[in-house]
């Protein structure tokens, strides 16, 4: 017998770093999925993607032992479990790759062993995997790929969900620079050493940017939320989340009719997170490629992880 596990990837739709810092943050389940596959086996055995817990991408892999390590231990059983993960997103985008993996590993095991886990379980036990390599993460990440579709998230809360009818299109263009979240979350709360003034003032604003984002995307009103994630896109750049490519890249969206663009994650590279104008999408794609990025469209609301037996 075999369990799955599904989980999306995420895109931060404003307050990123500020959320490490106790701000408000919006941030949606996107259509591209981390899929774990749980087995019995003789002795605890991670594959990714091609890689092997057995090998030289131990390192890689240990966050998710970790979070195996956790779940066996508080569950009392003996983690001879082969665990094989997939996924259809890069890491080090921006877009969540490892919280979806950490995720699907949890549900996926507990599922093996006969439990269907709640999504703060869940949350709680994936966060083991997502403290191990980003070092202090807010748990976004974490929260919106376990509950999928739209959430408000603050740290030591429990995670809002914000529902509206029909679904909204977004563009998620991949810079092609890897980064490390670790690094890039240190450089910004070095900023708030500097500043601690200004930046609480820039995370108070990001809570605000937040609400009001929430409102525009139940109300549908996307040409307002765009200037709302150009304006976040500029603030993160002051606080040295952004890089003069993902400045151009958002400037180039905005150049090709894009309502707004920003970085969304950590930043460095990663991700940039567009609204299309209606009707654009495919246009944009293809003279994106011509550019040289690889960008994918999403429907938001999308599911959250699920599992199963096989
Ligand atoms: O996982 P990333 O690289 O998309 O970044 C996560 C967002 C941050 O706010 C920068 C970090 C965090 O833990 O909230």
């Amino acid at each position: 017998m075999k369990a799955f596990a599904e989980a999306p990837c995420k895109a931060i739709i404003t307050g990123e770093h500020f959320v490490v810092h106790g701000a408000w943050a919006l941030a949606a389940a996107v259509e591209r999925r981390v899929r774990v596959e749980a087995c019995e086996a003789e002795e605890l055995v991670i594959e990714s993607d091609g890689h092997r817990s057995s090998d030289s991408s131990k390192k890689r892999l240990a966050p998710v032992a970790k979070v195996v390590t956790k779940i066996s231990e508080e569950l009392r059983f003996n983690p001879r479990v082969l665990i094989r993960i997939a996924s259809q997103v890069p890491e080090s985008s921006g877009l969540g790759s490892s919280a979806a993996t950490m995720v699907a590993v949890a549900l996926a095991l507990t599922k093996l062993k006969g439990m269907d886990l709640g999504t703060s379980e869940t949350s709680r036990y994936a966060m083991a995997g997502e403290t191990a390599i980003h070092g202090r993460p807010s748990g976004i990440d974490i929260n919106i790929c376990a509950t999928g579709g739209v959430i408000m998230d603050r740290m030591g809360e429990e995670a809002k969900k914000v529902r509206f009818a029909g679904s909204r299109r977004f563009l998620i263009v991949q810079s092609g620079t890897k980064r490390s979240t670790r690094t890039l979350i240190d450089r910004v709360s070095r900023m708030k050493l500097k500043y601690p003034g200004l930046f609480a003032g820039l995370a108070n604003s990001a809570s605000l940017i937040s609400e009001l984002a929430a409102t525009r995307l139940v109300n549908g009103d996307m040409q307002e939320l765009g200037r709302l994630l150009t304006y976040s896109h500029a603030v993160l750049s002051t606080v040295g989340a952004s890089t003069p490519k993902l400045d151009r890249l958002v400037d180039l969206l905005l150049a090709l009719g894009c309502y707004g663009a920003k970085l969304t994650g950590a930043g460095g590279g990663g991700s940039v997170f567009a609204i299309p104008r209606e009707g654009s999408t495919d246009a944009l794609i293809a003279e994106l490629k011509s550019r040289g990025y690889e960008s994918f469209q999403t429907n938001v609301p999308c599911e959250g992880v699920k599992s199963w037996l096989q």
